[in-house]
Protein backbone atom coordinates (compact mmCIF):
# COMPACT_ATOMS: atom_id res chain seq x y z
CA UNK A 1 0.00 0.00 0.00
CA UNK A 2 2.59 2.10 1.07
CA UNK A 3 5.06 1.30 -1.85
CA UNK A 4 1.56 2.11 -4.01
CA UNK A 5 1.44 5.37 -2.82
CA UNK A 6 4.82 6.37 -2.85
CA UNK A 7 4.88 4.71 -7.06
CA UNK A 8 2.09 7.34 -7.38
CA UNK A 9 3.62 10.48 -5.85
CA UNK A 10 6.87 9.86 -8.13
CA UNK A 11 5.02 9.10 -11.42
CA UNK A 12 2.86 12.67 -10.75
CA UNK A 13 5.82 14.18 -10.36
CA UNK A 14 7.87 12.48 -13.00
CA UNK A 15 4.79 13.44 -15.15
CA UNK A 16 4.92 17.37 -13.47
CA UNK A 17 8.46 17.64 -14.57
CA UNK A 18 8.35 16.20 -18.22
CA UNK A 19 5.21 18.54 -18.22
CA UNK A 20 7.15 21.08 -16.70
CA UNK A 21 10.27 21.14 -19.21
CA UNK A 22 8.26 20.89 -22.02
CA UNK A 23 5.51 24.21 -21.44
CA UNK A 24 8.60 26.58 -21.57
CA UNK A 25 8.75 25.79 -25.24
CA UNK A 26 4.68 25.55 -25.48
CA UNK A 27 4.49 22.83 -27.84
CA UNK A 28 1.85 19.51 -27.49
CA UNK A 29 3.10 16.55 -28.09
CA UNK A 30 1.14 13.75 -30.23
CA UNK A 31 2.14 10.31 -29.74
CA UNK A 32 0.81 8.23 -33.15
CA UNK A 33 1.16 4.34 -33.04
CA UNK A 34 3.20 3.75 -36.15
CA UNK A 35 1.63 2.07 -39.20
CA UNK A 36 -1.77 2.27 -40.82
CA UNK A 37 -3.29 3.99 -37.51
CA UNK A 38 -0.54 6.66 -37.83
CA UNK A 39 -1.58 7.64 -41.50
CA UNK A 40 -5.41 7.77 -40.63
CA UNK A 41 -4.84 9.64 -37.60
CA UNK A 42 -2.54 12.08 -39.78
CA UNK A 43 -5.41 12.41 -42.15
CA UNK A 44 -7.91 13.68 -39.33
CA UNK A 45 -5.41 16.03 -37.84
CA UNK A 46 -4.84 17.72 -41.76
CA UNK A 47 -8.51 17.62 -41.91
CA UNK A 48 -8.55 19.41 -38.83
CA UNK A 49 -5.97 22.37 -39.74
CA UNK A 50 -2.78 21.02 -38.93
CA UNK A 51 0.15 21.26 -40.83
CA UNK A 52 1.53 17.01 -41.10
CA UNK A 53 3.46 17.71 -44.45
CA UNK A 54 6.76 16.78 -43.19
CA UNK A 55 5.17 12.94 -42.08
CA UNK A 56 4.10 12.53 -45.35
CA UNK A 57 7.59 12.83 -47.16
CA UNK A 58 9.28 8.90 -46.56
CA UNK A 59 12.19 9.31 -44.47
CA UNK A 60 12.94 7.17 -40.88
CA UNK A 61 12.41 10.35 -38.61
CA UNK A 62 10.34 9.96 -35.20
CA UNK A 63 9.33 13.35 -34.54
CA UNK A 64 7.87 15.72 -36.49
CA UNK A 65 6.80 19.74 -35.93
CA UNK A 66 3.99 22.05 -36.84
CA UNK A 67 5.79 25.01 -35.84
CA UNK A 68 2.86 27.55 -36.81
CA UNK A 69 0.04 25.60 -34.08
CA UNK A 70 3.38 24.24 -31.84
CA UNK A 71 2.68 21.09 -32.71
CA UNK A 72 4.96 17.94 -32.60
CA UNK A 73 3.93 14.49 -33.55
CA UNK A 74 5.82 11.26 -32.51
CA UNK A 75 5.83 7.70 -34.00
CA UNK A 76 5.95 5.12 -31.66
CA UNK A 77 5.50 1.45 -31.32
CA UNK A 78 1.37 0.96 -30.98
CA UNK A 79 2.22 -0.49 -27.75
CA UNK A 80 3.94 1.80 -25.93
CA UNK A 81 1.58 4.75 -26.69
CA UNK A 82 0.08 4.32 -23.21
CA UNK A 83 2.85 4.59 -21.73
CA UNK A 84 4.26 7.85 -23.53
CA UNK A 85 0.98 9.49 -22.76
CA UNK A 86 1.08 8.07 -19.01
CA UNK A 87 4.50 9.56 -18.01
CA UNK A 88 3.44 12.55 -20.17
CA UNK A 89 6.27 12.43 -22.76
CA UNK A 90 3.27 12.69 -24.98
CA UNK A 91 0.26 15.18 -23.90
CA UNK A 92 -2.18 13.46 -26.33
CA UNK A 93 -2.04 9.50 -27.79
CA UNK A 94 -3.79 7.83 -30.93
CA UNK A 95 -3.80 4.14 -30.47
CA UNK A 96 -6.21 1.22 -30.84
CA UNK A 97 -8.53 -0.06 -28.17
CA UNK A 98 -6.95 -3.38 -27.85
CA UNK A 99 -3.53 -1.55 -27.09
CA UNK A 100 -5.52 0.56 -24.39
CA UNK A 101 -7.13 -2.73 -22.49
CA UNK A 102 -3.97 -4.78 -22.68
CA UNK A 103 -1.48 -1.92 -21.37
CA UNK A 104 -4.45 -0.60 -18.74
CA UNK A 105 -2.22 2.55 -17.97
CA UNK A 106 -3.61 5.89 -16.02
CA UNK A 107 -4.65 8.28 -18.52
CA UNK A 108 -8.04 10.25 -19.95
CA UNK A 109 -9.62 8.08 -23.22
CA UNK A 110 -11.36 10.88 -24.55
CA UNK A 111 -13.16 9.80 -28.08
CA UNK A 112 -13.26 6.55 -29.92
CA UNK A 113 -12.21 8.20 -33.34
CA UNK A 114 -14.24 5.44 -34.96
CA UNK A 115 -11.22 4.23 -37.52
CA UNK A 116 -9.43 1.42 -37.55
CA UNK A 117 -12.29 -0.62 -36.72
CA UNK A 118 -12.08 -4.37 -35.93
CA UNK A 119 -12.48 -6.91 -33.43
CA UNK A 120 -11.19 -9.28 -30.26
CA UNK A 121 -12.30 -12.72 -30.73
CA UNK A 122 -11.31 -16.36 -29.95
CA UNK A 123 -10.53 -18.03 -32.85
CA UNK A 124 -9.77 -21.52 -33.36
CA UNK A 125 -10.31 -24.47 -35.64
CA UNK A 126 -14.15 -24.63 -36.74
CA UNK A 127 -15.05 -28.18 -34.45
CA UNK A 128 -13.80 -26.55 -31.32
CA UNK A 129 -16.75 -24.08 -31.13
CA UNK A 130 -18.71 -26.05 -29.10
CA UNK A 131 -15.90 -27.50 -27.03
CA UNK A 132 -14.06 -24.62 -26.12
CA UNK A 133 -16.19 -23.51 -23.64
CA UNK A 134 -15.77 -26.92 -21.49
CA UNK A 135 -12.10 -27.53 -21.76
CA UNK A 136 -10.27 -27.37 -18.44
CA UNK A 137 -7.25 -25.37 -18.54
CA UNK A 138 -7.96 -24.20 -22.21
CA UNK A 139 -4.42 -23.17 -23.89
CA UNK A 140 -4.91 -19.96 -25.33
CA UNK A 141 -2.14 -18.09 -27.37
CA UNK A 142 -2.25 -14.75 -27.76
CA UNK A 143 -0.24 -11.04 -27.91
CA UNK A 144 -2.74 -9.88 -25.48
CA UNK A 145 -2.36 -12.16 -22.05
CA UNK A 146 -4.13 -9.57 -19.97
CA UNK A 147 -7.61 -9.30 -22.37
CA UNK A 148 -7.62 -12.68 -22.88
CA UNK A 149 -6.85 -13.70 -19.27
CA UNK A 150 -9.99 -11.47 -18.20
CA UNK A 151 -12.49 -12.52 -20.71
CA UNK A 152 -11.76 -16.50 -19.56
CA UNK A 153 -11.86 -15.38 -16.18
CA UNK A 154 -14.46 -12.57 -15.68
CA UNK A 155 -16.93 -13.42 -18.65
CA UNK A 156 -16.84 -17.15 -18.93
CA UNK A 157 -15.55 -18.09 -15.58
CA UNK A 158 -13.03 -20.43 -17.08
CA UNK A 159 -9.67 -21.59 -16.21
CA UNK A 160 -7.17 -21.46 -19.08
CA UNK A 161 -3.09 -21.16 -20.12
CA UNK A 162 -1.62 -18.55 -21.76
CA UNK A 163 0.79 -18.77 -23.94
CA UNK A 164 2.04 -15.45 -24.68
CA UNK A 165 3.13 -15.06 -28.28
CA UNK A 166 4.54 -11.75 -30.23
CA UNK A 167 2.90 -12.53 -33.84
CA UNK A 168 1.89 -14.78 -36.00
CA UNK A 169 -0.01 -16.29 -33.48
CA UNK A 170 -2.78 -18.05 -36.24
CA UNK A 171 -0.13 -20.44 -36.31
CA UNK A 172 -0.49 -21.38 -32.55
CA UNK A 173 -3.62 -23.94 -33.04
CA UNK A 174 -2.19 -25.72 -36.25
CA UNK A 175 1.15 -26.67 -34.83
CA UNK A 176 -0.77 -27.82 -31.45
CA UNK A 177 0.74 -25.12 -29.34
CA UNK A 178 -2.48 -24.16 -28.05
CA UNK A 179 -6.12 -25.12 -28.48
CA UNK A 180 -7.38 -21.72 -29.52
CA UNK A 181 -6.24 -17.79 -29.81
CA UNK A 182 -7.32 -14.71 -28.58
CA UNK A 183 -6.50 -12.19 -31.36
CA UNK A 184 -7.70 -9.40 -33.74
CA UNK A 185 -10.11 -10.17 -36.43
CA UNK A 186 -10.33 -7.55 -39.20
CA UNK A 187 -10.91 -8.71 -42.85
CA UNK A 188 -10.92 -12.38 -41.67
CA UNK A 189 -8.98 -13.12 -43.80
CA UNK A 190 -5.41 -14.59 -41.94
CA UNK A 191 -8.02 -16.88 -40.50
CA UNK A 192 -9.83 -18.35 -43.82
CA UNK A 193 -6.42 -18.45 -45.37
CA UNK A 194 -5.27 -20.89 -42.66
CA UNK A 195 -8.63 -23.09 -41.77
CA UNK A 196 -9.81 -21.15 -38.92
CA UNK A 197 -12.68 -19.47 -37.39
CA UNK A 198 -14.41 -16.68 -35.20
CA UNK A 199 -15.46 -19.28 -32.16
CA UNK A 200 -16.80 -16.10 -29.99
CA UNK A 201 -16.73 -12.43 -30.06
CA UNK A 202 -15.03 -10.47 -27.25
CA UNK A 203 -15.51 -6.84 -27.76
CA UNK A 204 -15.37 -4.35 -31.09
CA UNK A 205 -12.12 -2.36 -31.47
CA UNK A 206 -11.12 1.10 -33.03
CA UNK A 207 -8.73 4.01 -32.46
CA UNK A 208 -8.77 6.63 -29.58
CA UNK A 209 -7.62 9.85 -28.94
CA UNK A 210 -6.18 9.57 -25.46
CA UNK A 211 -4.70 12.34 -23.03
CA UNK A 212 -2.18 12.68 -20.24
CA UNK A 213 -4.37 13.72 -17.12
CA UNK A 214 -1.63 16.50 -16.28
CA UNK A 215 -1.86 17.53 -19.26
CA UNK A 216 -5.40 17.59 -19.31
CA UNK A 217 -5.36 20.04 -16.37
CA UNK A 218 -2.55 22.28 -17.87
CA UNK A 219 -3.42 22.71 -21.81
CA UNK A 220 -7.06 22.14 -21.18
CA UNK A 221 -8.21 25.01 -23.53
CA UNK A 222 -5.98 23.98 -26.60
CA UNK A 223 -6.64 19.81 -26.18
CA UNK A 224 -10.88 20.73 -25.94
CA UNK A 225 -10.61 22.61 -29.15
CA UNK A 226 -8.32 19.52 -31.20
CA UNK A 227 -11.14 16.82 -29.26
CA UNK A 228 -13.85 19.53 -30.69
CA UNK A 229 -12.69 19.55 -33.71
CA UNK A 230 -12.16 15.68 -33.88
CA UNK A 231 -15.62 15.39 -33.04
CA UNK A 232 -17.53 17.32 -35.75
CA UNK A 233 -14.58 15.79 -38.57
CA UNK A 234 -16.15 12.39 -36.79
CA UNK A 235 -19.78 13.56 -37.32
CA UNK A 236 -19.19 14.66 -40.57
CA UNK A 237 -17.89 11.05 -41.84
CA UNK A 238 -21.12 9.64 -40.24
CA UNK A 239 -23.74 11.75 -41.91
CA UNK A 240 -21.38 11.24 -45.21
C1 LIG B 1 -3.05 -8.79 -37.10
C2 LIG B 1 -3.77 -9.79 -36.21
C3 LIG B 1 -4.15 -10.89 -37.17
C4 LIG B 1 -4.40 -10.12 -38.46
C5 LIG B 1 -5.88 -9.95 -38.67
O1 LIG B 1 -1.74 -9.23 -37.26
O2 LIG B 1 -2.95 -10.23 -35.14
O3 LIG B 1 -3.09 -11.80 -37.34
O4 LIG B 1 -3.78 -8.83 -38.33
O5 LIG B 1 -6.16 -9.25 -39.86
P1 LIG B 1 -7.19 -9.83 -40.93
O6 LIG B 1 -8.42 -10.27 -40.21
O7 LIG B 1 -7.45 -8.63 -41.84
O8 LIG B 1 -6.53 -10.95 -41.67
P2 LIG B 1 -0.59 -8.30 -37.83
O9 LIG B 1 -0.83 -8.00 -39.27
O10 LIG B 1 -0.47 -7.10 -36.96
O11 LIG B 1 0.71 -9.20 -37.76
P3 LIG B 1 1.29 -10.11 -36.58
O12 LIG B 1 0.43 -11.35 -36.53
O13 LIG B 1 2.66 -10.47 -36.99
O14 LIG B 1 1.22 -9.34 -35.31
Amino acid sequence: MIAAVIMNIITTSMTAAVIKGRKTMEYLTVALAKGRLAELAMELFITAGFDCSEMKEKSRKLIFTDEAHKMKFILVKASDVPTYVEYGAADIGIVGKDTLLEEHKNLYEMINLGFGACRMAVCGPPEMKERFSSINNLKVASKYPRIAQQFFRDEKGQTIEIIKLNGSVELAPLVGLSDVIVDIVESGKTLEENGLAVLEEICPLSAWFVVNKVSMKIQTERIMQIVERFKAEIQKRELA
